[in-house]
């Protein structure tokens, strides 16, 4: 009984605390090499205040070049994947512990007090994955999901409902950064949740965003990294 009580109880709670204490500290060398040869997305309207540096996501080709981000299935990882070993073995070792397998993943910066603008991460990719924070460097991250609201602090994981309107605030002088990435659960059970929450949440009310648009040229021909 333990994996549905686990998937379905605490339903109605946006916010999930998975892990504390994953010893941040030691990324921090690799976040300022890494960070110099990495490339970065461009910043969008829903993201202007951040930048990221994604290490999986979506090919983008001349197939698919009218899309929409989030009715992307397939992820593949980027060249950017192996400037962040540590961060990837946690990575790795997190999805075994959590049985879960890895779909998009990137490295958030969000400029001080910069603020991430209320949105909902919306389209078929996310309706059956969970979405993880980890705080890799901040001195208290605000995040609001629906009408509930929580602080996350440094080296702390945390499960959110992305399916639910969000909205994140770095209320400080320094930079904040998080490492942002989705697990499709082993778990039936937990699928099942997160694809009544993303129903609930987001059908028929599709909103297409420029926040998450990639150089084309940087990501041909990556796929057999
Ligand atoms: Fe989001």
């Amino acid at each position: 009984m333990k994996p549905l009580a686990d998937s379905f109880f605490g339903i109605l709670n946006h916010f999930r605390l998975i892990e504390e204490r994953v010893p941040v500290d030691t990324f921090l060398d690799e976040i300022a090499e890494g960070r110099k040869k990495s490339f970065y997305d461009s910043k969008g309207k829903i993201h202007p205040d951040s930048h990221h540096i994604f290490l999986r996501g979506v090919v983008i080709n001349n197939r698919n070049k009218d899309f929409f981000i989030g009715d992307i299935l397939e992820n593949v990882q980027y060249l950017n994947y192996l400037y962040f070993p540590k961060i990837t073995e946690w990575m790795k070792n997190f999805s075994i512990r959590h049985r879960g397998s890895l779909g998009r993943v990137y490295i958030s910066f969000l400029k001080p007090h910069g603020h991430v603008v209320r949105h909902a991460d919306r389209g078929i990719y996310y309706a059956a994955k969970d979405r993880y924070h980890l705080v890799i460097k901040s001195r208290g991250t605000e995040v609001f999901l629906g009408s509930q609201s929580s602080t996350f602090q440094e080296g702390e994981v945390w499960w959110i409902s992305n399916k639910v309107p969000h909205e994140i605030f770095n209320n400080y002088d320094e930079e904040r950064v998080h490492l942002v990435f989705d697990l499709l659960p082993g778990s039936f059970f937990r699928r099942i949740r997160n694809i009544i929450l993303w129903v609930y949440f987001t059908m028929g009310r599709r909103l297409k965003f420029s926040g998450l648009r990639l150089d084309r040229s940087q990501i041909i021909g990556l796929k057999s990294l």
